[in-house]
């Protein structure tokens, strides 16, 4: 078997660029494959004045020639999915040509949307932060066993069994919070946002759904590459992550195997993507988090309001013993740092290079309850030049380099390519 099968992931919290590296690079692979998550994420892309945020559809969807795969891990919000369609075609493309989707992969169904808005209004103070897309309750029926399937959306009980089960949901969340019967999805009463999702799995059936696990394992065969692609970020990972602030899939290079069917021998590089510095949305630890002006500062240079939800996102410096652990537990091959243009004019940039806890020092983090972690800074000169411009590596301003080679030494690992801003030619490769 050869190794043919390469991995995009996220390193941190989640939108460090994924979206935007996929795109930039989908040239080099036959087939990009999102292989966990859902709607829960917001893939940016721009290239030639345009701006898409993919939510769903692998981020190699404007790549005519590129089959797009939405593999067996991923769950799939019909409504959602059919919204991100009607805006890809409105530009001119049709997923209909370049898009297949695995008849194993999970539905979300509106009574998922509805349980997991009713799950964080009864935590309270202590809730997850939620993009409430139903991403938590579509994964634990389908570990439950009760979950829908794409490929079962073409049998005749399909309605029969729904009707069953959306009571059952709907009999669940009026016992975990009153809040229920107030629960708008999508601005929409409960029945009205169901309507819409029935219409939109009409419009789901006229798409491929089949065995992706065969095809891509025949496009193995025949030598051709594939790109999987990651959602969400390894902090957020349900077993590795900041747990319980995490999501509900595992979002490192082992869902890869399970979220397309795919054997670990077929795995090559692993792209870790990671941001100059940090963000976060939604609850949970965050070592490094800035609260003051240089916050705010952070937020407004990289316009950090969430992809999906429009949230505020929290900031911070760099952390590199949360890189360390989430290199680690991935078997990352090649850095990709993003948004280091967003960094342009600082005067000092500051980086997290060990953990102290009851003066002990740490290299790697440990995040469990009740530990609380100090980050250790070192100081850096900022290169205060514009960086968006550049394309060759030698013309990156020295003190850039320093920041560079000093991330990479601390890491142990290569940076392969640095990315200096959203469109997709402001990429630099770096080894
Ligand atoms: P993803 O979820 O990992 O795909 O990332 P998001 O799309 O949610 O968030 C990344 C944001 O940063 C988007 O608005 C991108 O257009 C933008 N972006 C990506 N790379 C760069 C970069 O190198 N510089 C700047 N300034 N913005 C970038
Ligand atoms: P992309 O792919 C950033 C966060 C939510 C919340 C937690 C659980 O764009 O990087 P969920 O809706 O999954 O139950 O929310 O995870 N979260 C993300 N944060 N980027 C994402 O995706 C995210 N997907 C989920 O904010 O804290
Ligand atoms: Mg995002």
């Amino acid at each position: 078997m050869n190794m043919n099968v390469d991995v995009i992931l996220g390193l941190q919290w989640g939108d460090e660029g994924k979206g935007k590296i996929v795109d930039a690079i989908a040239d080099n692979y036959n087939a990009i494959a999102r292989f966990q998550g859902g709607p829960n994420a917001g893939h940016t892309i721009e290239f030639d004045g345009n701006k898409f945020i993919l939510h769903t559809i692998p981020s190699g969807i404007f790549h005519r020639n590129i089959t797009n795969v939405i593999g067996n891990g991923v769950v799939l919000d019909p409504f959602i999915f059919m919204k991100e369609i009607e805006k890809v075609q409105s530009a001119g493309y049709d997923p209909h040509n370049n898009l297949i989707i695995s008849d194993k992969a999970n539905l979300i169904l509106p009574g998922h949307r509805l349980l997991d808005a009713v799950c964080e209004a009864a935590l309270g103070n202590r809730k997850i932060g939620s993009t409430l897309k139903g991403i938590g309750p579509a994964y634990t029926e389908k570990y439950q066993r009760k979950g829908f399937r794409t490929g079962d959306i073409f049998y005749d009980e399909f309605e029969a069994r729904y009707k069953l089960h959306r009571e059952e949901q709907l009999k669940r969340a009026k016992e975990i919070h009153s809040s229920f019967a107030d629960v708008q999805i999508d601005g929409l009463p409960f029945e009205e946002y169901e309507e819409k999702w029935m219409h939109a799995l009409d419009q789901l059936r006229e798409f491929k759904i089949e065995s992706t696990e065969i095809l891509l394992n025949r496009m193995l065969q025949e030598g051709k590459k594939i790109l999987a692609e990651g959602a969400q970020g390894s902090l957020l990972d349900v077993d590795f992550g900041s747990y319980p602030f995490v999501t509900s899939s595992n979002t490192t290079t082992g869902g890869v195997c399970t979220g397309l069917g795919v054997p670990p021998s077929s795995i090559g590089k692993v792209f870790g993507i990671f941001k100059a510095y940090c963000t976060r949305v939604g609850n949970g630890p965050f070592p490094t988090e800035l609260h003051d002006h240089m916050g705010e500062e952070l937020r407004k240079n990289g316009h950090e309001f969430g992809s999906t939800t429009g949230r505020p996102r929290r900031c911070g410096w760099l952390d590199l013993p949360a890189l360390r652990y989430t290199i680690m537990i991935n078997g990352v091959t090649d850095l990709v740092m993003t948004k280091a243009d967003v960094l342009d004019s600082l005067e000092t940039i500051e980086v997290a290079n060990t953990y102290k806890s009851q003066n002990h020092e740490f290299m790697l983090p440990e995040f469990r309850l009740g530990m609380s972690f100090q980050p250790t800074y070192l100081s850096m000169k900022g290169w205060q030049t514009d960086i968006t411009q550049i394309t060759e590596k030698s013309d990156l301003p020295e003190a850039f380099l320093h920041y560079f080679n000093f991330i990479q030494k601390e890491l142990n690992s290569k940076i392969s390519y640095v990315s200096v801003g959203p469109g997709r030619k402001q990429i630099i490769k770096t080894n």
